[in-house]
């Protein structure tokens, strides 16, 4: 269940916000317009007390009707000046700030893409989401608002009381009597109001979580009918988030309530003192409604500071949740740094702890020992000839000495522990030696957990090998960029993913030049059914491509790996949701494909595994046994175990 996050380490509220100069310098002009031009609209506000003087001194105590008409032309062109500016301010930063809204939000999702798969596997999807929508919503907020009105206020209190001093200087000070219990007020309100604007962030960040859960997981939940459950849950959850709210709403009362009532009292002292020296003949009735008045406008500018600074500290907050995301380093192009898992920040919910922070974890870069080409490798390789070009080799699960490891998919001493794991715990792959010849497919066999997906991921570099290299064709997969390495290895995942796109576009995602290889793949894949669907491969497949059957998803997503002819295929148990007859075809066809490709297959059925040209036992993170399907069913217990589902080490009782 999500709980709220640690508190993150602290920045000041002015250096995090100042993170955001980069996005704002393109609209810098327009802002620092707006800035001034708001400035001189409420300083146009501030002459409206001094035109009431000289009414009330003037025309008023000299009952002349025409300068008090005047007086109110004068008060109704600088009332209207005023709003033009305002308007003209707001219109001046509504379309560049929504540019740097929308030019943040891309660039995050930019760089989601960019990261590696261990930072998915350890940030939950709607921290993601809540940063990507709510927090970017709040920074353009206060781009177009508290950023203006905090330096507009701050100045418009200033010249306002400069004006309240040079009218009466002793009124003056009463005035000015509250401003230090309420910067202090301030300065601790700020502190207090940013622990909880940043719980409450994360809080949301954990409810949207829930409800994506809630909603891809919605077949779960009523098929075990467990909505009361989830209901239940997500009732807590917001439970807290509104006592978070809550405590946010008290802090805010809080300072309104000084911020307003200290100045109130303020200016009542002054309005009583004001009146008996204007009752003593010491002090003019204009000066003391000029003071009044000014006193009054200065109300707006000193209340609005309360909520301003709450909405600064959440832009704050909201700018460090941005960036905790956007300092992530991100997988690199190609070999150089790119074995750096780099800081993956800091995610809220419970599997955050229980994995422990990023910060703790040791940089992967760390604990993986890099063996540069040329050292030397295993001796347990010593030994193994390749055989170019040769489909069913006898002996190939160590690569050739010398060179940089031979031709095909070569795994060389390769362990693998994934980086959040304690370091104690034993690897999932441990140094693994395998080799896959140029046009050989081999299928792997292993326990469930016992780490095949692992593997598979590690030859597009989904994950980085903490220790040992894999290579292509001699090429270590580091030294590929990333691009050139995932256009000639492709894979269909366990979890057939589908994108809200149409048939096509989800297979040509996969490379291919158009309709011939779509089709091609579609062929191989067994996947005509697509010709069958409304809009044939046009039709669109729903979120995730639910609205297809499992066995049609795994087909596309077969179509998908095999569309662009890489040169390596790598499929993760590809045909576990076929009916048999389906799977006979399915199989059919990529015999022929297998044929020419160098392939990788997980399997769990003997009748996958009867694909490949030979098997690969994986059993405690190591490659136990390799050979043909007849040899290992013949020779191993746990392979005759797993393939036969009978009891192992009792084969020669089945057999008898
Ligand atoms: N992202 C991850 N972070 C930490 N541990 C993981 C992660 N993914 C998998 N593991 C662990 O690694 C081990 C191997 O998992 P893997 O998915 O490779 O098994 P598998 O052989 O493919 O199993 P199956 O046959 O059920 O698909 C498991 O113990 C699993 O708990
Ligand atoms: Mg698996």
């Amino acid at each position: 269940m999500p709980t709220t996050p640690s508190p993150p380490e602290s920045r000041s509220t002015v250096r995090t916000l100042l993170r955001l100069w980069p996005y704002v310098r393109p609209v810098r002009a327009r802002l620092f317009t707006a800035a001034f031009v708001a400035i001189v609209a409420s300083c146009i506000g501030l002459v409206i007390p001094l035109v009431l003087k000289w009414m009330v001194d003037g025309p008023i105590a000299d009952r002349d009707p025409a300068g008090v008409w005047l007086g109110a032309l004068y008060l109704l062109l600088l009332g209207l000046a005023e709003a033009l500016l305002f308007g003209f301010r707001r219109w001046l930063v509504a379309r560049p700030l929504s540019h740097v809204e929308a030019e943040m939000r891309a660039g995050l999702y930019r760089h989601l893409q960019r990261l590696p798969v261990a930072f998915h596997d350890r940030w939950p999807s709607g921290q993601l989401l809540s940063r990507a929508t709510t927090d970017l919503m709040l920074l353009r907020m206060f781009l177009a608002f508290p950023l203006t009105f905090l330096l507009v206020n701050g100045v418009t209190i200033l010249v306002g009381v400069i004006i309240m001093l040079v009218q009466d200087w002793t009124l003056g000070l009463v005035i000015l009597v509250p401003a230090v219990p309420v910067m202090v007020t301030c300065v601790v309100f700020e502190k207090r109001y940013s622990g909880a604007a940043r719980l409450a962030q994360d809080q949301v960040g954990d409810l949207t979580t829930v409800v994506e859960e809630g909603v891809l997981g919605i077949r779960i939940i009523k098929g075990f009918g467990r909505h009361r459950s989830q209901a239940r849950a997500f009732r807590e959850l917001a439970g807290k988030l509104r006592g978070t709210e809550l405590r946010k709403a008290r802090l805010l009362a809080t300072i309104l309530g000084v911020i307003v009532t200290l100045p109130e009292l303020a200016i009542g002292a002054a309005l009583v003192l004001g009146a008996v020296r204007v009752a003593d003949g010491s002090l003019s009735a204009g000066t003391l409604v000029a003071f009044l008045s000014t006193a009054l406008a200065l109300r707006w500018p000193v209340d609005s500071i309360g909520f301003l600074l709450a909405m600064s500290q959440e832009a704050a907050t909201a700018t460090e949740r941005y960036f905790e995301v956007m300092d992530a380093e991100p997988e690199s192009s190609g070999a150089a740094g790119s074995r750096a898992a780099g800081a993956m920040g800091v995610p809220s919910l419970e599997r955050s702890r229980e994995w422990g922070r990023v910060g703790a974890a040791a940089p992967r870069s760390a604990e993986r020992r890099v063996q540069p080409p040329g050292e030397s490798r295993n001796p347990a390789l010593t030994g193994c000839l390749p055989q170019r070009g040769h489909p069913q080799p006898k002996r190939h699960d160590c690569p050739r000495e010398g060179g940089d490891g031979g031709d095909g998919l070569i795994f060389h001493g390769v362990t693998f522990r994934y980086p959040d794991a304690p370091a104690d715990t034993a690897p999932v792959l441990d140094r693994i030696d395998l080799r896959i010849h140029p046009g050989e497919s081999l299928a792997l066999v292993g326990a469930t957990g016992s780490g095949k997906t692992t593997l598979t991921a590690l030859v597009p570099r989904l994950h980085e090998v903490t220790e040992g290299r894999i290579t292509l064709n001699g090429t270590d997969i580091t030294e590929m960029s990333r691009e050139e390495l995932r256009s000639r290895v492709a894979v269909a995942f366990e979890e057939p993913t589908l994108f809200s796109a149409s048939v096509g576009e989800n297979v040509l995602m996969g490379g291919g030049d158009g309709e011939e290889d779509l089709e091609r793949a579609l062929a191989v894949a067994q996947a005509d059914f697509a010709h069958a669907l409304p809009q044939g491969t046009d039709t669109q497949v729903g979120e995730q491509g639910l609205s297809l059957s499992g066995g049609q998803r795994q087909r596309l997503a077969l179509a998908r790996a095999v569309v662009g002819r890489p040169d390596f295929l790598v499929l993760d148990d590809p045909l576990s949701a076929l009916d048999v007859h389906t799977e006979a075809a399915v199989e059919a066809a990529l015999r022929r494909v297998l044929a020419d490709t160098t392939a990788l297959i997980v399997a769990h059925r003997p009748s996958t595994v009867l694909l490949a040209d030979r098997v690969a036992l994986l059993s405690g993170g190591r490659i136990t046994a390799v050979g043909t399907h007849h040899e290992l069913l013949r020779d191993n217990p746990e392979y005759a175990h797993l393939m036969s589902g009978a009891p192992a080490g009792n084969q020669e009782d089945d057999e008898r």
